[in-house]
């Protein structure tokens, strides 16, 4: 095995991370959901080779976002909230919608925007098999940490 002082990087999990699980397991299942560091709650998913993580619950009513389908949208790659649908981007959060560009025209045209950064993505990395996340802390708020509280975890747990 490679000495330690030039694999120290490679070969250790990166300062503040949290492990998920082992990188087989998520190949297999797709998505796994953990609380991390005992105050959020992740999804980490695993799509066409990557990793991605995010807050478990959409911001925009606290949908399950673990039962969404993955989509491409605009060549975004998005998880669909089962709940009512709405798109967010797996590599920023941003939410997507469809805007009409000129309701009086016929056919109606509409392409893709974005609302903006509205879900907490995570650092997720893989390390010797194994997948951590860092939780991103950015002190800005963003949408969906209105549902990392004590109060959606239980709600969460009993359904
Ligand atoms: Fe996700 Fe409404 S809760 S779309």
């Amino acid at each position: 095995s490679p000495s330690p002082s030039s694999s120290f990087f490679s070969s250790s999990p990166p300062p503040s991370s949290h492990f998920i699980c082992k990188k087989e397991d998520i190949v297999k299942a797709g998505r796994v959901t953990k609380l991390v560091n005992g105050c959020r709650d992740v999804l980490v998913l695993y799509h066409q080779g990557q990793l991605h993580a995010m807050d478990m619950r959409c911001y925009h009513s606290g949908g399950a976002l673990q039962y969404g389908d993955i989509e491409e949208f605009n060549g975004r790659l998005c998880i669909v909230c089962p709940w009512h649908k709405y798109k967010i981007t797996l590599a920023e959060g941003e939410g997507l919608y469809q805007a009409v560009d000129n309701p009086t025209a016929k056919p109606l045209r509409t392409h893709w925007r974005s609302k903006g950064v509205k879900q907490r993505i995570h650092k997720v990395t893989e390390v010797n098999g194994d997948v951590y996340v860092i939780l991103n802390d950015s002190s800005e708020t963003v949408e969906s940490d209105v549902y990392q509280t004590e109060r959606y975890r239980t709600v969460s747990l009993k359904a």
